[in-house]
């Protein structure tokens, strides 16, 4: 076979262990899983209604162009219907991204550590990649600038980010975007958007008029709780999404899934829940950290980067043993850290416990 020789560098994603796996393994009879940043609520009971009692034409293809979706989003946002890309999953935007922009002759910018789909795409396509370093626990905008060179073609950012959780404010957003030529597509992945509650976010659909070089990332995947459905969607120019559409498979999200996702638009409150229920158990693990006096990073989402004693891969085992999944911060570019997903109040007593315990055996 003639593959990419790229791809003898790379490796299959590897997904985390399974509850079930983790029971059978250490012989548990509850596991906990807070290493994805699903929704430890579920999706809206509406929506787990309208399931039980739906039936549809599954012989059919599903409508390529999402109609009824497209439409309620456009609304909600206030845009175009021209200016909607469904995916699925916001994975598969990050692919027709690259796979619409990048390949050997050109250069595309993100962050590190960040979501790693960006780079993985881009190695795929065999673009150039400058990763820059956090500063401070945030993007740094100004080396994102410096690093821009005449081919560069995609500047990638995690707004907040993966895995540190960490904001950017508004006017330092609009202040990088008034220096990114208008030729290098700024895509600005918003996957934790609902669970923000700093209002110096930035309202980042409404810039796209001033900046249309600029492309909006959402999933139903994380507040919707809607992750096993496979639906995201990116908001941009009209100009920007005929292009990227050209690229997308007819077919790319099923017909259950988007009427499913088109239902929990209906559900603001139950949004509105998830978002002051994660913040108020985000608060917890602040106060644990600065209780405990270990560092944790300031976060707007359903996770939390926070510090272990002695090594990552082995803080993670520990809390494994005592029932609760996190991802190491090994896997993440992160070490001495595990990011923890935010439950529910018992999952979330649960797993500080656990990290209690997981301290005094070091001696913290
Ligand atoms: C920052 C970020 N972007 C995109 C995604 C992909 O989400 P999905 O493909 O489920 O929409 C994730 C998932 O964890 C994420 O953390």
């Amino acid at each position: 076979m003639q593959w990419k020789k790229v791809l003898s560098t790379m490796k299959p994603y590897k997904p985390g262990r399974s509850t079930e796996e983790v029971k059978k393994a250490y012989r548990l009879d509850k596991v906990v899983k807070l290493a994805s940043n699903e929704n430890p609520y579920g999706c809206a009971s509406t929506v787990a209604e309208f399931l039980s009692g739906t039936t549809m034409p599954f012989e059919i293809y599903p409508d390529g162009h999402g109609t009824t979706l497209r439409a309620k989003l456009a609304e909600k946002h206030d845009v175009d219907e021209s200016s909607i890309l469904f995916g699925n999953g916001s994975d598969e935007i990050i692919s027709i991204i690259s796979r619409a922009i990048l390949d050997e002759k050109v250069h595309t910018i993100m962050p590190t550590p960040s979501f790693p789909q960006y780079a993985h795409n881009a190695k795929i396509e065999g673009a150039e990649i400058t990763e820059i370093p956090l500063k401070d626990e945030h993007h740094d905008l100004n080396d994102f600038i410096g690093a821009i060179n005449d081919r560069t073609a995609i500047i990638w950012v995690c707004n907040p980010n993966n895995p540190t959780g960490s904001l950017i404010p508004n006017d330092e957003l609009e202040s990088f975007l008034e220096r990114v030529p208008e030729n290098i597509l700024v895509v600005l992945d918003e996957a934790y958007y609902e669970y923000v509650t700093d209002p110096d976010h930035a309202d980042s659909i409404a810039l796209i008029d001033r900046f249309p070089n600029i492309i909006v990332l959402r999933t139903f995947s994380k507040a919707y709780g809607l992750a096993s459905f496979r639906i995201g969607y990116a908001v941009g120019s009209s100009v920007i999404i005929t292009e990227l559409n050209k690229v997308r498979n007819p077919f790319n999200n099923n017909t259950l899934a988007v009427a499913v996702a088109s239902k929990a638009l209906e559900d603001d409150a139950f949004i509105d829940m998830c978002r002051k229920l994660n913040a108020a158990q985000r608060e917890r693990y602040k106060t644990f950290a600065s209780e405990k006096r270990i560092h944790m990073f300031d976060s707007e989402t359903n996770f939390v980067l926070m510090e272990v004693p002695g090594d990552a891969d082995g803080a993670s085992e520990f809390l494994l043993k005592h029932g609760y999944i996190v991802r190491s911060g090994n896997a993440l570019g992160t070490p001495g850290y595990v990011r923890i997903t935010i439950g529910t109040e018992e999952q979330n007593t649960g797993l500080l416990q656990a990290f209690t315990l997981l301290l005094q055996e070091k001696g913290r």
